[in-house]
């Protein structure tokens, strides 16, 4: 009797080893994107100086030396890379035979070895994962003993970056760069023409460089704040050389990231017909349409101008000035295209495609004649008769075109990959055609929209509300699909244009922590999603991490939960920030909450309001371990 009592002790001790072990596999390792299997197993594998690394091809050295760079930064030592195999504890590379582009691996780490397999970026991934794993612990860096097995749920994982409205430098993208892969994304969707400015130089045409990258001034404020607008009087711009961008493909490409440029047209190209205006809709003499060859007035009623050569325009939205479907416009962007087919190795060319108002057409005596020439139905048949004759450029040069959804509009170009961009439904039509989809609805996936309902409690942006949870929550397949069409959804991507950003840290603010939702929105499935977990156990590591490197993220709101004290029957209130070692201040009689408040330590008894008050409120703010506050945050203590 007393053996089989002290049996059962045992085995209900085993179960809870072994479900501590299952908790902590499924929530408390910090890695995001969480990986697809984990299973952790007891002891460590300590990273020392002397760690050998193994690495036999070129392509598993260049993964090794990222790994040491972020090792050199983070834990101020680096590991040697041999191609020898090592004796000893040792970081073993293995390269899977195979297809290039497959992204698993698997990970086998115990207190003597890690051995990592994988294909080429596999290999990078695992090495990003084991990053990710490292804790210092009796003073060591340490990695947990387990096995992971890894796998993304979505082939193109993608954040499109605007350096159009807002000219940014090649550090800052290759600091963006560093980060998407770290967090296993692989494409960069990079946003390089638009009304305010041309960003890429084009050897053919001059002018794209030294006319169409500068404006004189922008305006300030948000669209709506200031009729007429008020200008800041200060000239912005910048363009990126060949080599420059070639440099940042390679860089991308090193960390498995491929660069898709986007050259917009018909629409977004004012900068373009700055310097050009001949490649309008409008027969144009010494930089002006000839009279009688352009409207009086646009469809607002507002008068045109006919100095087609004004200025590159420092406001905001759609804007009038468009290509015309010209013989010139199309030789210049076969052109342009040409280069930039030279600089970017993307099987993917994004033409842009959207936000094209048609009025320009609509009275130009060049356009109509085409319409009537190439038997069109009307100007959005003459959009779709542009992008097919773009498109077979770029097939007959081995690429392949993405546009916006509105590529739909007077028909789909036959090989077209579309971006769903207003909401998921071109996404689905294009799908249900048999076409490619990259799903970035602005529901969902628009990083430049505000990240507080209190819109005065954030700094400037577009429009919208956009909270972490309302990222993770996106699912990219849409249940309207069949599974056949359900395939031709390769992924998604979150947009960041950049009207209302003009420096790196409202850059970084407004992508972190949101891209890290978005990272486990395109490598988890729907069931694999965890939203607690990912808050709780995964983003407090890793956004004190970020600011380690430096990365203005935005501080999120804390969870606020109100339980009960079992002793006193009194209701307690417990306030837990998602960044790792941060402090909490706060106040409950509804004044200011700063760093003069109460310190949170542990939860605390909520006040009482007498008969008739209603909730009290509680305000906090966050300080970062690096010293940085949060927004202070409101919100209302309701007993239940
Ligand atoms: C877009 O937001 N105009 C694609």
């Amino acid at each position: 009797m007393q053996m089989n009592k002290s049996l059962l002790a045992g085995v209900t001790l085993f179960l809870a080893v072994a479900a501590s072990s299952l908790a902590q596999s499924q929530e408390t390792l910090s890695i995001i994107p969480y990986p697809k299997e984990v299973t952790v197993q007891s002891g460590y594998f300590h990273l020392t100086p002397g760690t050998p690394i193994l690495a036999t091809s070129a392509d598993a050295r260049k993964s090794a030396e990222l790994f040491n760079q972020f090792l050199l930064a983070n834990q101020g030592f680096s590991l040697p890379i041999t191609q020898m195999k090592p004796r000893g504890k040792a970081i073993i590379l293995t390269e899977a035979e195979g297809a290039e582009g497959n992204e698993s691996y698997l990970l086998e780490i115990s207190p003597d070895q890690i051995q990592l397999t994988g294909r080429k970026a596999g290999i990078f991934y695992g090495l990003q994962t084991v990053l990710q794993l490292i804790e210092t612990r009796d003073g060591k860096a340490s990695v947990p003993s387990a096995r992971i097995k890894d796998e993304p749920a979505f082939e193109y994982r993608g954040l499109m970056l605007d350096v159009s409205r807002h000219f940014f430098s090649t550090d800052q993208i290759k600091k963006m760069l560093d980060l998407m892969g770290y967090f296993k994304f692989n494409r960069m969707h990079w946003h390089l023409t638009e009304d305010q400015g041309w960003r890429l130089e084009i050897k053919k045409y001059p002018k794209l460089t030294q006319v169409s990258a500068w404006r004189d001034s922008t305006i300030i404020g948000q669209y709506y704040d200031f009729k007429p607008f008020i200008y800041d009087g200060k000239p912005h711009g910048g363009y990126y050389t060949q080599e420059e961008a070639k440099e940042i493909v390679r860089y991308a490409a090193e960390r498995h990231i491929t660069v898709i440029p986007e050259i917009e047209l018909p629409g977004h190209s004012s900068a373009v017909l700055a310097a050009y205006p001949e490649l309008g809709s409008f027969e144009v003499k010494d930089g002006k349409a000839l009279p009688g060859t352009i409207p009086a007035t646009n469809d607002k009623g507002q008068p045109y101008d006919n100095d087609l050569s004004t200025d590159v325009p420092g406001y905001w939205g759609v804007h009038y000035n468009i290509y015309g479907p010209t013989e010139k416009a199309f030789r210049f962007l076969e052109d342009v295209l040409t280069e930039v087919m030279e600089i970017f190795p993307s099987e993917y060319i994004h033409i842009g495609g959207d936000e094209v108002p048609k009025d320009q057409w609509i009275t130009s005596e060049i356009a109509q004649k085409v319409i009537k020439k190439e038997k069109l139905a009307d100007e959005h048949e003459l959009q779709s008769f542009f992008i097919r004759r773009i498109e077979k450029f770029l097939n007959k040069n081995g690429r392949k075109l993405i546009g916006w959804d509105e590529i739909l509009e007077g028909g789909l170009a036959p090989n077209a990959t579309v971006m769903s961009w207003r909401g998921e439904k071109g996404g689905i039509e294009a799908a249900k055609m048999g076409h490619d989809v990259i799903m970035t609805p602005n529901s969902h996936l628009y990083f430049d929209h505000y990240q507080a309902a209190d819109k005065s409690t954030e700094p400037l942006a577009i429009g919208g509300f956009l909270p972490l949870e309302k990222v993770y929550s996106y699912t990219p397949i849409p249940e309207s699909l069949t599974a056949e069409e359900q395939k031709h959804v390769l992924g998604v991507q979150a947009n960041l244009w950049t009207e209302y950003i003009p420096t790196n840290n409202k850059m970084e603010y407004f992508l972190f922590p949101r891209a890290l939702a978005l990272a486990e929105v395109a490598w988890k499935s729907k069931e694999e999603k965890n939203f607690t977990t990912f808050t709780h156990h995964r983003l407090p590591k890793r956004l004190a991490e970020l600011e380690e490197r430096n990365v203005f993220f935005r501080i999120p709101e804390a969870d606020v939960s109100i339980s009960r004290d079992a002793a006193t029957g009194r209701h307690l209130v417990s306030i837990t920030p998602f960044v790792a070692n941060a402090e909490v201040f706060y106040t409950v009689d509804g004044h200011k909450a700063d760093q003069t408040a109460n310190r949170y330590a542990e939860p605390f008894l909520a006040p009482i309001p007498g008969e008739g008050q209603g909730p009290l409120t509680l305000r906090y703010t966050i300080v970062t371990p690096g010293g940085r506050s949060s927004n202070e945050f409101q919100v209302e203590i309701k007993l239940p």
